[in-house]
């Protein structure tokens, strides 16, 4: 089952977005439901970059298909979502990753100075130009295994200037790739080298730059953690971005339990992330409020400082559980979803379907998306990937090996 050879940017993708297609012969896993919605003998049948029908292939009526496509018994799901990641930055940590294996510790390379402070000065010094230059090689990564929607947080620039360079950089990897990209405003990372005697004062000027993004960022995040911003702080943050009208999400409990997850459930977050020291009661106050758990397994397997994410807890409250890379230059320099994918199964026990949900509709869910992708069905962005493979399992199972056939997205080849 050899990929077949692909003009890289199609000219007549415009007109194949109108077109009506229809892939069948395949398997599908919908991921609809509550499951992995597995469909023998499938069939998607899409017209202008929407999908009208994905099913059974003998439910399918009136559809007069312009191309049909024969999977070969393929397996098609959803296009892959990455809801969280660091993608845009300049420079790396391999220097800090020799300093830990040498003993020290995340918390003490970011005290003496290192850690996200040293990316910040490597991205304020980088064009933006540049950072797209740096970041192309890992988007390409992680469109190779059959991302289709990535998002791409700021936080490395930790001022008006520096962070609106970051998002512009994010938002024009979407002409350089054909992937969808959605940003998240960092600004709460790290508190600035400007502020470090004035944290109140950096709070307020980040409170002030939310009604000033213009539509750079999709939503606003931060850090809840000793080294970096107190749930007080963060709330001031949050209450400008719900003033802006934008929603937010938090890094939260990585390293210690600072209330972060009930914080994040109290704003009515899209998703709280990492949350290996998140308690019983925040990942249900989570659960209340529809709060997307991100897991992070890059991050903890990487860090080797904390525990995995209470995860049981999660089952027991019924918390949405979605799966990222976090790729990042400093916890998790991971460009490989579907390594993720391997991680969450082996390092936290999650269920196949867990995550393969955890990166198709939650990771939607995660993103505010859930009524546009995620799920193979009528009405959604037609988004997909085929696979070589024939078993669900198979994507989680193996390790640094990619069965990834095609990328569609909006209805086109990719
Ligand atoms: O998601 N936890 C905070 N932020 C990143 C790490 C950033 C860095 O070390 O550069 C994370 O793990
Ligand atoms: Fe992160």
């Amino acid at each position: 089952m050899d990929k077949p050879a692909r003009l890289g940017l199609s000219l007549d993708m415009f007109a194949a977005n109108a077109k009506r297609r229809l892939w069948c012969n395949a398997q599908l896993a919908t991921m609809s439901g509550h499951g992995l919605g597995r469909v023998q003998d499938g069939v998607v049948a899409c017209t202008g970059g929407r999908i009208v029908y994905a099913g059974a292939s003998h439910g399918l009526a009136n559809f007069n298909a312009e191309e049909r496509i024969d999977c070969g018994g393929r397996l098609i799901t959803p296009g892959l979502i990455d809801c969280h990641t660091h993608l845009v930055y300049a420079g790396n940590r391999a220097q800090e990753f020799e300093l830990r294996l040498k003993g020290a510790s995340y918390e003490e390379i970011a005290r003496a100075g290192g850690g996200i402070a040293a990316t910040v000065e490597a991205t304020r010094s980088a064009s933006e130009d540049e950072l797209i230059a740096q970041a192309l090689p890992r988007l390409d990564a992680l469109l190779a295994e059959g991302v289709t929607t990535i998002e791409i947080k700021s936080g490395y620039g930790l001022s008006f200037a520096e962070e609106t360079k970051m998002l512009r950089a994010a938002r024009r990897l979407m002409q350089q790739r054909d992937v969808r990209v959605r940003t998240s405003f960092l600004g709460a990372h790290m508190v600035a080298p400007e502020f470090t005697s004035d944290r109140a004062g950096y709070v307020a000027e980040l409170c002030a730059m939310l009604p000033r993004l213009e539509g750079l960022a999709d939503a606003v995040d931060g850090f809840c953690e000793t080294i970096a911003f107190t749930p007080q702080e963060i709330a001031m943050v949050f209450c400008a971005a719900a003033s802006a009208g934008l929603p937010v999400r938090l890094h939260a409990d990585q390293l210690s339990d600072g209330g972060g997850a009930a914080l994040a459930a109290r704003f009515r977050a899209l998703s709280a992330d990492h949350l290996e020291f998140a308690s019983e009661a925040g990942l249900e106050a989570m659960a209340r409020s529809g709060t997307v758990a991100v897991l992070l397994p890059g991050a903890y397997y990487f860090l080797r400082e904390t525990h995995p994410p209470c995860i049981a807890a999660m089952r027991r409250a019924g918390t949405p559980i979605a799966i990222a890379s976090d790729s990042n230059p400093g916890t998790s320099p991971l460009t490989s979803l579907l390594l993720t994918l391997n991680m969450g199964a082996t390092l936290f026990r999650l269920q196949v379907e867990e995550c393969l949900r955890g990166v198709t509709c939650e990771a939607a869910r995660a993103l505010g998306l859930a009524a546009e992708l995620g799920t193979l069905e009528a009405g959604k962005i037609c988004d997909l990937a085929i696979w070589n493979v024939r078993e669900p399992a198979e994507l989680v199972y193996r390790m640094g090996f990619n069965p990834l056939y095609q990328r569609i997205r909006d209805g086109h080849d990719c």
